[in-house]
């Protein structure tokens, strides 16, 4: 048994070298033949999350510059990356041609004059979740990129998740039947909070998630309710119920406030329901029949282990260099932000206003 499951490993690390190495040369080529630049990428932001996205472009070596308005920030960058370089001006991206490619890691509110005026320079983009918290900007910003013929990216990490891409194989070949109801429940502490609501900082993982594992897009939004602890209208858990395709019905709960954390999606289907658990350090994914007691008949599944943002920052490359559209594109950024939109006119009523009021911050660990 333990043999086999070690031949299959063995197989799987194998092919992924051998693609890895051919999607290079073949890579190599077409820019030999197209004449055609290197990849050079700028990220804008480096705080909690662009440290990440830093860490990761620099180790495929193509990071060029990093751009923050924090000095601090900015002494780390080139402690930590020497020869990667710093500003603290976006317009330096922007009138350097050779930058071919551009992550944008700044808060929400900041995404749409960022992307905007990356893409009116040229430049491809790849942008955090969630591409905009207003629909129209997200449809604005998808049309541009179009227009200019670029890539325009949105981080929906799970997508790139291997466990995630595990049950998306999973539910394709059938085994879970029908597919009837799915749960996901993104919950922990956050003490550096800078979104709209715990909706918008975590419901796009969740959104992207469920469409893309089961094929299926969003339709509507049926319930939205939330509960701020400050009791203003910024709330800290949000429990939202979606309708999809063929009517699957989802159920999404967020929250920046629960001490144990929990980050499970749950996928029931006719004949077997599956359990992603991102918390498990091993055995991420779990079947278990419908029909036979739980805990007696369940199987985990085999996946590779790697960094699902490494696998992310990977795509976008590719996507920049083939030309592809991105598996998480502006129109996949689009469809959740419509739909997450919906649900936050449901969930506030007149508090609305209120929100769109509020100044955010430029960085979450200044709010
Ligand atoms: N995919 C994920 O799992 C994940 C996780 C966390 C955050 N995020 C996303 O990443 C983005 C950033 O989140 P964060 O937690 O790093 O926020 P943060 O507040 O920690 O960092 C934002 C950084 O942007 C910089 N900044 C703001 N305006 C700027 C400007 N005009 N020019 C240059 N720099 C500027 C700030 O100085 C700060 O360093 C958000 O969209 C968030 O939703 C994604």
């Amino acid at each position: 048994m333990k043999i086999g499951i070690l031949h299959i490993y063995l197989i799987l690390i194998s092919s992924l070298f051998t693609e890895i190495v051919r999607c290079n040369i073949i890579t190599l080529l077409r820019r030999k033949r197209e004449g055609m630049k290197e990849q050079k990428i700028a990220v804008i932001g480096f705080g909690m999350w662009g440290r990440n996205i830093v860490r990761n472009f620099y180790n495929l070596n193509v990071l060029d510059i990093v751009c923050d308005l924090d000095d601090e920030s900015l002494r780390i960058v080139k402690e930590q990356y020497p020869g990667v370089k710093v500003t603290k001006d976006f317009n330096d991206i922007i009138n350097d041609d050779s930058i071919t490619g551009v992550a944008v890691v700044t808060p929400s509110h900041t995404h749409f004059k960022m992307v905007k005026a990356m893409l009116e320079a040229g430049k491809n983009v790849y942008v955090e979740k969630p591409i905009s918290t207003v629909a129209e900007e997200a449809k604005v910003l998808t049309e541009l990129a179009e227009e200019k013929g670029l890539i325009l990216m949105v981080g929906h990490l799970l997508l790139y998740h291997p466990a995630v891409n595990r049950l998306k194989m999973l539910i394709e070949e059938g085994a879970l039947g029908e597919l009837v109801y799915a749960q996901s429940d993104r919950l922990n502490v956050n003490y550096h909070k800078n979104d709209r609501s715990v909706m918008w900082d975590l419901a796009p993982h969740d959104v992207s998630m469920i469409a893309y594992v089961t094929g299926k897009n969003p339709v509507k939004v049926i319930s939205a309710i939330g509960c701020s602890s400050e009791k203003n209208a910024i709330m800290d858990i949000t429990h939202i119920g979606v309708e999809f395709e063929g009517g699957l019905i989802a159920h999404i709960s967020d929250s920046w406030i629960t001490p144990q954390k929990r980050v499970t999606l749950l996928v029931r289907g006719t004949k077997a329901t599956a359990i992603f658990d991102d918390t498990a350090p091993t055995d991420k994914l779990k079947v278990y029949d419908n029909f036979i007691p739980a805990n007696t008949q369940n199987y985990p599944l085999d996946y590779i282990e790697i960094e699902p943002l490494k696998l992310e920052c990977q795509h976008f490359l590719n996507c920049c260099s083939s030309g592809h559209k991105a598996r998480s594109d502006g129109e996949n950024g689009y469809t959740v932000v419509s739909i997450l939109e919906e649900a936050e006119k449901i969930m506030l009523g007149s508090k609305l206003e209120d929100l769109n009021k509020k100044d955010f911050a430029l960085s979450r660990m200044k709010v």
